[in-house]
């Protein structure tokens, strides 16, 4: 096949990339790799990297703020996915626009500094609706995720269109892009399905190439399973990668972990299957999606907690791991339909950084200082991996500790400790013996003395680890940053509080206490080496050994540091890289510490806090003379020791929010399809005699699935018109939305029934009906919750053509009847696939009503409607629609999240709310299955300083109706931000719709 060359440009420069190989290395020299980790730009890097999705924040100038947070855990990379269902709602026609131009993320992540893993798919999984795949991808006649041509062909324009964009922000034109994964976890195959299929693996490379991507392509299978491997033929990816969630999705008992979930296996596996790239986990658990009805996320970030991290993470690293990708760092919001049916409109996931962008968890702290250890360890990567060992190392069989040698040299060994029971919680006294330059040590070494492990905790215990020709000999303490600035060499170690820690120094000679209490630090000196041993308090000391200060910390105490890159030149950090880590400064703040940067005398940091902070600088500059936060000038001191030592104060500000209860509601009926004079003439007729989602062979006389008629999203309405017969006793349906559905059926002007209120995606409703007229006509309308497009995750299982809307019903025959079967009409959101809401995306609205109409927009058109609010709600079956507006005025500077709360009655019954926030559904909450009661919906999305409008939809699904026990707008705690330049999104306003029924 002719290789065509490809041009572009990024920032100004014309690019011209090849899809063959040879002539790619050419051009791509900037992302190789050897057994041990990936180079970027010829420096041995660990890439210690977070998931976060762009379409599930929607307000880009928020994007810079997460980076931000990710890049101050001491992460560089970012992993992200690109949603096709969003972008090509209707085939041929791709939109990345606004919201979903994928350009402004990769700014953003080049100005904090964060290198990224594109994921396009075509398939992504995700959590999202069909896992990616557009609602047209039922009716293409082919096993999805095969080399099947229609397949294929309609992945095309997506693939030519996304990659396209991605190869232009690759670090070969400067962007920030290093590594590109085609589909996702190409693992899982049933139902006869042609697998693994490395001709289709091969489309999907040869599709990125074709668009101009050069880097290389990495894989995530799903278990380390050895799919698609280097050099395996067809299909090969250029570095093997795979996934793990060990503890599993149900976050129901949270303090539980399971007998033997804690993986062991991953190096001798790597070693078989890869050998010869580096070891990456592409995805590794760090929270978990939760279901409809679930234990709620607050659960699962406890499941998936601090002490997950610190062991499994530090176990990860026990097996050499050199590319590891936490999914998901920051979750977001499944907002607009976006989400599959399997999880509800938030998707915190429990993740360190929380849905309303917030960093308090503990497991963010924890992370950033597994993150910054990461960052300053390069030595860890070319350090060899040996078996873990219950009785080598450690003098207890009930420790487990894996080596990482180092290769010579008295070059750094690291040992990873654990409890060979994963799950206990015991204190466990354990001496190491490790081996190191001076010998076999055995730790402590200073008499009668023991280290601790307590609970579920993991330590790297670091040998012969150097700091600027320092050599630490040992040290049980962990190791959390090192620095050699201006002033001297600084290292600081943190332990558990109450713990007794020890490290070893190689011909120190002179030792002294310059902070804190010198009272229980001991010290003695070998031949070789000076010990200092301690226990660890809350109160810091700082111990100078020759020209070494080692600050020691309690691993609390340790949370508020942050090591923010000083760059070179400008006010923006570097990509992560040795020399520009070594020129970072080290503060002691509080909530966040964004940024710092020198701009002539003037030490700037820019910083977030949620309480009166004091701060202090280690490592100024010898030429900064003033401290500026934020762009202030503050007042500083500088102590003994040379650290900066300042102070800002906190005093939160007024917010001041509407009661939404007291707000002027109006309320317009938004299912006029019951009234008599009801007029569907101009819906779409459900006439199709077969349908083109072969997988789903019809039950009914035409297709009643929605995706046949172009509707994929959100509510959907169907409208069975028949003459009455001389006896119709009962009427059967089935309908089908996907888990946790709901539906409810209207014999004419009367509710005759709802389903679906267990949980389940389909349900049958059999319903008797009223004494109706011969001859006479009358039409059912039924309305069904369309969870979203179930996903595709197993080869062969075709699960994403799982079809939405009426499987099958029965009207049992009478003499009139005969002659008239039901004549069926449907809508969806308005146009289908011709979706009218170009700027909020093909899935944002559903097709009741005022949806079609558009009424969820700012300035519906209400002066009209009749005065009623929520609150007062509907007395029977039905769905209202109530909008209001109200002015914000929060203070800028302040980052305050809001929520819209729901209060859930001790009674639950049967209702669905869809939330609207300025044109943008940022809630879909069912009273009756939960758990979410709590919505929270970003600056950006909401006007702070300006007016808002609201809209919500009420379907009442049982006798006696539905009203709000409660609904309100209240704020989290406020935190004063160095964010700037947030700018609400495009919130298109009502318009008359052309054509609108
Ligand atoms: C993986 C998949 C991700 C996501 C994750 C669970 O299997 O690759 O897309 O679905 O599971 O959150």
């Amino acid at each position: 096949m002719a290789c065509a060359a490809i041009s572009h440009t990024f920032n100004g420069f014309t690019i011209t990339e090849h899809p063959d190989p040879v002539r790619r290395a050419e051009t791509q020299k900037y992302v190789t790799w050897d057994e041990h980790s990936l180079f970027i730009d010829g420096e041995r890097i660990m890439l210690f990297s977070g998931e976060f999705h762009p379409y599930r924040l929607p307000v880009p100038s928020l994007w810079l703020d997460v980076f931000q947070k990710i890049k101050a855990l001491g992460f560089n990379c970012v992993s992200f996915y690109v949603d096709w269902a969003l972008v090509e709602g209707k085939p041929g026609e791709y939109r990345a626009e606004g919201i979903f131009a994928l350009e402004p993320f990769f700014e953003a992540a080049a100005q904090a500094g964060i290198y990224l893993l594109a994921r396009p798919g075509p398939y992504i999984n995700a959590e999202v609706s069909g896992g990616g795949f557009p609602g047209w991808l039922q009716r293409v006649n082919a096993t999805l995720r095969t080399s099947d041509p229609a397949y294929l062909a309609a992945t095309d324009n997506y693939i030519a269109n996304v990659a396209a964009t991605i190869s232009k922000a690759q670090i070969t034109n400067g962007g920030p892009v290093i590594l590109y994964q085609p589909e996702n976890e190409y693992t899982n195959a049933c139902c006869g399905a042609d697998f693994p299929d490395g001709s289709y693996m091969q489309y999907v490379i040869d599709q990125a190439r074709k668009a101009g991507i050069v880097v290389p392509m990495i894989s995530n299978d799903a278990s380390p399973s050895g799919h698609n491997v280097p050099e395996s033929g067809i299909g090969a990816v250029d570095v093997y990668g795979h996934d793990s969630y060990p503890l599993g999705f149900d976050c129901a008992n949270p303090t539980v972990w399971p007998a033997g979930n804690l993986p062991t296996n991953f190096r001798e596996l790597h070693l078989q299957q890869s050998p010869s790239t580096p070891y990456s986990i592409v995805e590794f658990q760090a929270g978990a999606f939760d279901p409809w009805g679930g234990p709620g996320f607050d659960k699962c970030a406890a499941l998936l907690n601090h002490e997950f991290e610190r062991v499994f993470y530090k176990n990860d690293f026990s097996f050499g791991v050199s590319f590891l990708n936490l999914y998901m760092i920051f979750g977001g919001t499944n907002w607009g339909n976006l989400g599959h049916p399997g999880g509800y409109t938030s998707y915190d996931y429990g993740s360190a950084i929380t849905e309303s962008r917030n960093v308090t968890r503990e497991k963010y702290s924890e992370l950033k200082l597994i993150g910054n250890f990461a960052k300053v360890s390069p030595s860890y990567l070319t350090a060899t991996p040996g078996n873990a060992s219950t009785s080598i190392y450690a003098d207890t069989p009930n420790l487990t500790v894996t080596p990482l040698i180092g290769n010579g040299n008295g070059s750094a060994s690291y040992f990873v400790v654990r409890h060979s029971d994963y799950a206990s919680q015991a204190s466990t006294n354990y001496k190491l013996t490790i081996p190191t330059s001076a010998g076999n040590l055995t730790v402590p070494q200073i008499e009668e003395k023991q280290l601790t492990l307590n609970g579920r905790d993991s330590k790297i215990h670091v040998v012969d680890y150097k700091v600027f020709g320092t050599n630490i000999l040992y040290s049980t303490a962990e190791v959390f940053t090192w620095k050699n600035f201006a002033g001297g060499k600084v290292l600081v170690l943190y332990g558990g509080n109450g713990e007794y820690h020890e490290l070893a120094v190689s011909s120190g000679s002179d030792i002294s206490v310059i902070e804190g209490s010198t009272s229980d630090i001991a010290q003695q000196s070998t031949g070789d080496a000076i010990i200092i041993g301690w226990d660890v308090s809350s109160t810091r000391r700082i111990v100078q050994v020759d020209d070494l200060r080692i600050f020691l910390l309690s691993k609390n105490a340790a949370y508020d540091y942050w090591v923010p890159e000083l760059p070179a030149a400008g006010t923006l950090p570097g990509f992560s890289t040795q020399e520009k880590t070594a020129s970072s400064i080290i503060v002691k703040a509080g909530y966040l510490v964004r940024t710092a940067y020198l701009q002539g005398s003037n030490l700037h940091i820019t910083a977030d806090f949620n309480a009166t902070t004091p701060i202090e600088v280690i490592g100024a500059p010898e030429n900064a003379k003033n401290l500026c936060i934020n762009g202030q000038k503050v007042r500083h001191s500088v102590d003994h020791n040379g650290i900066w030592v300042s102070n800002v104060d906190f005093s939160p500000p007024e917010i001041n929010l509407p009661r939404l209860q007291d707000l002027d509601w109006k309320y317009l009926d938004t299912l006029p399809e019951i009234q008599p004079t009801y007029d569907d003439s101009t819906w779409t007729a459900a006439d199709r005699k077969t349908t083109n989602n072969t997988d789903h062979p019809l039950s009914t006389p035409t297709s009643l699935y929605s995706s046949d008629y172009g509707f994929h999203t959100g509510y959907l309405i169907y409208r069975g018109h028949f003459i009455a017969g001389d006896q119709l006793p009962v009427f059967y349906i089935q309908t089908q939305g996907g888990t946790a559905f709901g539906s409810s059926v209207w014999l004419d002007d009367g509710w005759i029934g709802s389903m679906g209120d267990d949980g389940s995606s389909n349900s049958n409703g059999t319903y008797r009906l009223p004494t109706l007229t011969d001859g006479k006509p009358h039409v059912f309308t039924v309305v069904i919750d369309n969870m979203g497009l179930d996903e595709d995750w197993t080869v062969g299982s075709e699960t994403m053509k799982n079809p939405r809307g009426i499987l099958n019903y029965e009207l049992p025959e009478g003499k009139s009847y005969n002659a008239t079967p039901i004549s069926w009409k449907l809508t969806g959101n308005l146009g289908g696939e011709d979706y009218i809401d170009k700027v909020r995306g093909p899935l944002n609205e559903g097709g009741l009503y005022a949806e079609r109409q558009g009424f969820h927009q700012p300035e519906p058109p209400s002066s009209n409607w009749q005065s009623s609010s929520p609150f007062q709600g509907l007395s029977t079956p039905g769905i209202g629609f109530y909008s209001t507006s109200f002015d914000l005025d929060i203070p800028s500077g302040w980052d305050v999240p809001l929520y819209f709360t729901f209060m859930n009655a001790s009674s639950s019954p049967a209702y669905r709310v869809q939330l609207y926030v300025n044109g943008y559904q940022f809630g879909k909450y069912v009273n009756n299955i939960g758990p979410q009661t709590s919505f929270p919906v970003p600056e950006g999305i909401l006007n702070y300083r300006g007016k808002n409008w609201v809209a919500l939809t009420l379907w009442a699904m049982q006798d006696g109706g539905a009203k709000l026990d409660g609904f309100e707008l209240v704020y989290g705690t406020p935190v004063k931000t160095a964010l700037t330049g947030i700018e609400p999104v495009e919130q298109p306003k009502y318009v008359l719709r052309e054509g609108a029924y």
